[in-house]
């Protein structure tokens, strides 16, 4: 990445676009909306509550994220979806029944206003769902070139200089990349002759990127993260990020294994299951679908704990994940997760975490943040996978050859170092030789 020379101001309003426009969406719009109004605190985004240390710890420079780098305002938010169901977000939020309608009466008028468009729905790659509110085009990229006037149609309806999107759809059947998935031209070949491996994310994806829309990946599917788009995200100059939002127990489990790490306790087992009983739960009641869910919450432990680096430590780690749909929880999951850790000599302990969270709470300022973020990044100049925003994925996109990083402190010192460094601000290495001066 260049250091930009400026950044330009985030001037007018910012259309932000989310395919699914269920209880991530929905939660996140209506929390905004809340913020707008000073009824709600908008904890968990680090772009509204966040500081950056400048300098030297003595300088007591300590601005918010908001003073340092110019980020859009809540007040030039523009929402628009798009959802195999009409719902409207109203609608879509008590369905979804995250927020209570003390909450939700009080943003029903703006609510009530985003109706989201027909989808590109396939539902070979969600066989839990079936929706009406679906687009009829005979090829891929046909649907490539319907979402491409919705974008357009959208940002000039409603007076936009410029868009963000975010997927929050369904989580997708499991798709390794293959041969269509290498470049632009295989990629655009496969949209015309309706290739099977090509989903329902990936076309969102494609015109996105096609109208230079950056576009952030909320699920574990993949979505853009395969070597045509990346090739097309540089060409078109467009910030990419995902995938898979870190929220519940990856969460955790990002907090609790880098510390088991820095003190060298050893980790024989890490059993973790889930029940919930949202929609995204009854999707990932599918095996399919679950299977995607699987191997981006796998991944996490091997990268942090290393075992080929520790094999006396961690080279005997058991790791297994289980998500079962509930239905009276709703979005109200609790996550049970028994770790087995092994201290001096050899001597076996026990650490069980019950993580009582609200999904759709954890994962809603995350949507905010990307998406201004985002919008940062392409009037920066960034563009292709933005790594610093790894800090937000259960499983980072990087680019090819590199390892994801998923120590959440790591993360966040990148983030920030990013935010300092875009600015032309000092590092910070937590290195500095204030004892030494
Ligand atoms: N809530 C969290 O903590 C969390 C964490 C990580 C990832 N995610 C992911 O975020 C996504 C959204 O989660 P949610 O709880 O809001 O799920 P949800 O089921 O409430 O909402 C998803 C919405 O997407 C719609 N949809 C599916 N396919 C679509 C398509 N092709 N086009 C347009 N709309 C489509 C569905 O109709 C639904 O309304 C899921 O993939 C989930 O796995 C959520």
């Amino acid at each position: 990445m260049k250091q930009p020379e400026s950044i330009a101001r985030p001037e007018g309003k910012l259309a932000v676009l989310l395919p699914g426009l269920g209880a991530v969406s929905t939660t996140f719009v209506a929390g905004v909306c809340l913020a707008r109004k000073a009824l709600a605190e908008p904890f968990g985004s680090l772009t509204q509550m966040g500081t950056v240390r400048l300098g030297k710890r003595t300088d007591n420079r300590v601005p918010r994220i908001s003073e340092l780098v110019p980020l859009a305002s809540l007040h030039d938010l523009e929402f628009g979806a798009w959802d195999l169901f009409p719902d409207d977000a109203y609608e879509a939020a008590t369905h979804a029944r995250v927020l209570d309608q003390f909450h939700l009466a009080r943003v029903r008028d703006e609510l009530s206003t985003i109706s989201p468009m027909k989808a590109v729905f396939y539902p070979e790659y969600v066989k839990r769902l079936q929706g009406t509110h679906v687009k009829q085009e005979k090829t891929k990229a046909d649907m490539v070139d319907a979402l491409r006037e919705d974008i357009k149609r959208f940002v000039t309806q409603r007076r936009c200089s410029r868009a963000v999107a975010v997927w929050c759809g369904s989580t997708e059947t499991y798709i390794e990349p293959g041969a269509v998935h290498q470049s632009i031209q295989s990629f655009e070949e496969g949209l015309k002759s309706n290739d099977p491996t090509i989903s329902n994310s990936m076309i969102y994806a494609w015109a996105c990127l096609k109208e230079g829309v950056p576009y952030a990946n909320g699920a574990p599917n993949l979505s853009l993260d395969f070597p045509a788009a990346i090739e097309l995200a540089r060409q078109t100059e467009t910030p990419i990020a995902g995938k898979d939002f870190k929220t519940g127990q990856t969460l955790m489990k990002t907090l609790l294994a880098p510390g088991f790490k820095a003190r060298m306790l050893g980790v024989t087992g890490w059993f973790s299951t889930n029940i919930l009983g949202n929609r995204d739960g009854e999707v990932l009641d599918d095996p399919d679908n679950f299977r995607t869910k699987e191997v981006s919450k796998l991944g996490v432990l091997e990268q942090i704990l290393q075992p080929s680096v520790y094999p006396q430590l961690y080279g005997n780690l058991y790791h297994k994940v289980r998500i079962n749909y509930y239905p009276p929880r709703g979005d109200s999951k609790e996550g049970w997760d028994n770790i087995d850790i092994v201290g001096w000599l050899g001597y076996p302990m026990q650490i069980k975490v019950d993580f009582l969270c609200r999904d759709s709470i954890l994962a809603a300022p995350i949507v905010l943040d990307l998406t201004l973020f985002l919008d940062l990044a392409k009037r920066a100049g960034f563009r292709g996978v933005q790594e610093w925003l790894s800090f937000y994925f259960k499983s980072p996109m990087v680019a090819s050859g590199l390892y994801p990083e998923h120590d959440l402190f790591i993360q966040l010192m990148k983030l920030k170092n990013t935010l300092r460094w875009m600015v032309g601000e000092d590092l910070i290495t937590h290195l500095g030789n204030e004892y030494y001066d």
